[in-house]
């Protein structure tokens, strides 16, 4: 099913989200299958789960945006364990439409978390993908791309974002 996207505003997007504990259940199944469908109905590369108001600490990402099945990750309860290089790049977020900001992250990160079963997984990223993974595990602890901006540029888009929302065209 696909659900309706949180933007920014919603305290959820800026709490830090509780570990799975249970696995393999019709619960985390159709959590996870919504977040596919609703991550693909608006076009992105990946989706956390307090983006549709789940406070779980589980991402999905696909860098192919739905053209090679085996670009599919889910993880669940993710670290990231390990950071090297810098890539600058322009950065959005589906919680913020149609604002994008170039945001400086690692170039290559490796990614310890857990799949839908329980079982530990470690993952590899670099460029597009290692800059999703660092995205979408930000997600997980509150923290957007607009918090990797100076408090300058950041209040430009807040105060932005306030005007669309008095006009109503921010919910
Ligand atoms: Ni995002």
């Amino acid at each position: 099913m696909v659900r309706t996207i949180l933007k920014y505003g919603e305290p959820i997007l800026e709490e830090v989200a509780e570990p799975v504990t249970e696995f393999d259940t019709p619960e985390l199944r159709n959590l996870i299958a919504d977040m596919w469908e609703t991550m693909y109905a608006a076009k992105g590369v990946g989706l956390a789960a307090p983006q549709i108001g789940s406070k779980k600490r589980i991402s999905v990402i696909d860098v192919s945006v739905g053209e090679d099945e085996s670009k599919k990750i889910v993880i669940i309860n993710p670290e990231v364990t390990f950071r090297e290089g810098k890539q600058t790049g322009e950065e959005g977020c589906l919680s913020i439409p149609g604002f994008r900001e170039p945001v400086t992250r690692a170039m290559h990160v490796k990614v310890r978390a857990q799949n839908e079963k329980g079982e530990t997984i470690e993952l590899d990223g670099e460029e597009l993908l290692a800059r999703a993974f660092e995205h979408e595990i930000d997600h997980l602890n509150g923290v957007l791309f607009i918090n990797h901006l100076s408090a300058l540029k950041r209040d430009i888009i807040r105060r932005k974002i306030k005007k669309l929302q008095r006009a109503g065209e921010w919910d």
